[in-house]
């Protein structure tokens, strides 16, 4: 045995380790023996030095294996940044509501409910029953499943008088969730340089798809009984805009809902001015001391484009929402639908169209009612009690947030990171603006796991705003 010859097998090594898979299985020692012609001894001494910079194992009476882990090299990217260019719309981190929560903290960050707010039974049978359907192995059409396509209009039909038309199932377009259905509406509607009126504060994905569309945003300030029709009015005139974003029941973040009478002024606005209402009802199954009323309803003439999702009522794993347009309207949105997404799954439609058309399913609306109330109520009575600094502008009738103000100046990101680090996660208002924000806020959601702890949450945000003002 010498030294030469041990390197010259390690180096040898070396090169087909570079080539090969994780895992691979290095030649046994005979082969290198042979290959090499070096003694067993030698042939062993190289394997040593190999597995001592951690690139093989040995496993005793199995083989020597190339290691999973690979030291770490510098990769480079930089060729990337000449051929992207500069990118076209803003790019946004991914929003602070989307974070994960660490184990034990207590989460009032996150807009998806707690699986006990869920008909975790009726969704079980339903996708059980779905993967045993003819859905399983086939293709749905790119519309959507028919059955699910009426059921969309039909709650909507449900919800119109006598005088209005009502939607048929060939107006809706069946969605894998309502995010994307904000994508292709403002692509297909609004499309990329043109003015796009919304609420503000508004929801964060839909000024995140706006911008990704290339959408110029106008923010008209919102209340808690809605904007004001004739700051609307204006909007549309100095603009030139086509389409108004809003969420008339219980709006994220504020909870706010537009009185009947509101809708009415708003809808005549929109009307007078040949525009689109683009009406997000995401929080449809959530009213808590009111009942939803959608804007659409009063519409037949295709001026309202709604959008309905299921995704946080049924399952967030079960993500399907509908889009309800008439007129060329549809045709544009069916078109940019199937270009970016051809169709949705066959057994997430069946699914969500079987919990939502079982008896149990009206039953598990009416328990979560009540649970939405106890948990609203417990929230809002703990931060009036331990943190009355935060100033909850309106008790939301319906949805799952709580939007506070607190004193101009507080240092939000602080503020955020200090709760955090006393195991609460709360979100930076900021987030719900498209333009500067107006004021200090944060939003406080009242759905997420384990209502038990809201005092507690409750304290050590009064404990970090009391520090911090
Ligand atoms: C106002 C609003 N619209 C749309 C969405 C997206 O819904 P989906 O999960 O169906 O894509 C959300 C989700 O938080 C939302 O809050």
């Amino acid at each position: 045995m010498n030294d030469d010859s041990s390197s010259r097998i390690v180096a040898g090594l070396l090169d087909w380790i570079s080539a090969a898979p994780a895992g691979a299985r290095l030649p046994a020692t005979r082969a290198l023996v042979a290959e090499y012609e070096a003694s067993p001894v030698t042939v062993q001494k190289a394997l040593r030095t190999l597995s001592a910079r951690g690139l093989i194992e040995t496993r005793p009476g199995v083989g020597t294996f190339v290691r999973a882990v690979r030291t770490a090299r510098p990769l480079d990217y930089s060729w990337q940044t000449v051929a992207l260019r500069s990118p076209q719309h803003r790019l946004t981190e991914p929003s602070a509501t989307m974070r994960s929560a660490t184990p034990g903290a207590i989460a009032l960050h996150a807009g998806y409910p707690d699986r006990e707010l869920l008909p975790e039974r009726l969704i079980r049978a339903a996708l059980t029953r779905a993967g045993r359907s003819e859905v399983a192995v086939t293709r749905s059409p790119v519309a959507g499943l028919p059955e699910l396509q009426s059921w969309f209009a039909s709650e909507l039909a449900a919800a119109m008088p006598v005088g209005v038309t009502p939607p048929t199932a060939n107006d809706v377009i069946v969605l894998p969730g309502s995010q994307s259905g904000l994508s292709s509406t403002f692509r297909a509607l609004v499309t990329a340089g043109q003015p796009l009126l919304i609420e503000s504060p508004t929801y964060w994905g839909a000024t995140l798809a706006a911008a990704q569309a290339g959408v110029q945003l106008v923010p008209v300030s919102s209340g808690p009984h809605g904007p004001d029709p004739d700051t609307l009015a204006r909007a549309f005139e100095e603009t030139g805009a086509r389409a108004f974003y809003a969420q008339p029941n219980y709006a994220n973040p504020t909870g706010a809902q537009w009185p009947k009478a509101r809708a009415k002024e708003i809808l005549d606005v929109v009307r007078a001015h040949g525009a689109f209402l683009i009406e997000d009802d995401w929080a449809h199954d959530f009213g808590i001391t009111s009942d939803p009323t959608p804007v659409a309803a009063q519409d037949d003439a295709g001026h309202v484009v709604y959008l309905r999702s299921l995704t946080k009522s049924v399952s967030p794993s079960l993500r399907v929402a509908g889009v309800i347009a008439r007129g060329p309207a549809r045709e544009r949105i069916l078109a940019d639908r199937s270009a970016s997404s051809m169709y949705v799954s066959g057994i997430l439609q069946a699914a969500a169209l079987d919990v939502v058309t079982q008896p149990g399913w009206g039953t598990h609306l009416r328990g979560l009612r009540q649970q939405l109330l106890a948990r609203r109520d417990l929230l809002v009575d703990s931060i009036r009690k331990h943190a009355p600094a935060a100033h909850i502008t309106a008790i939301p009738h319906g949805g799952l947030n709580l939007w506070a103000q607190l004193a101009d100046g507080v240092d939000l990101p602080r503020l955020v990171r200090e709760c955090e680090d006393a195991g609460v996660l709360i979100a930076s208002g900021s987030e719900w603006f498209p333009a500067e924000p107006s004021g200090t806020f944060v939003r406080l959601n009242y759905s997420g796991p384990n209502p038990g702890a809201f005092p507690e949450a409750a304290r050590i945000i009064g404990q970090v705003l009391e520090r911090l003002e």
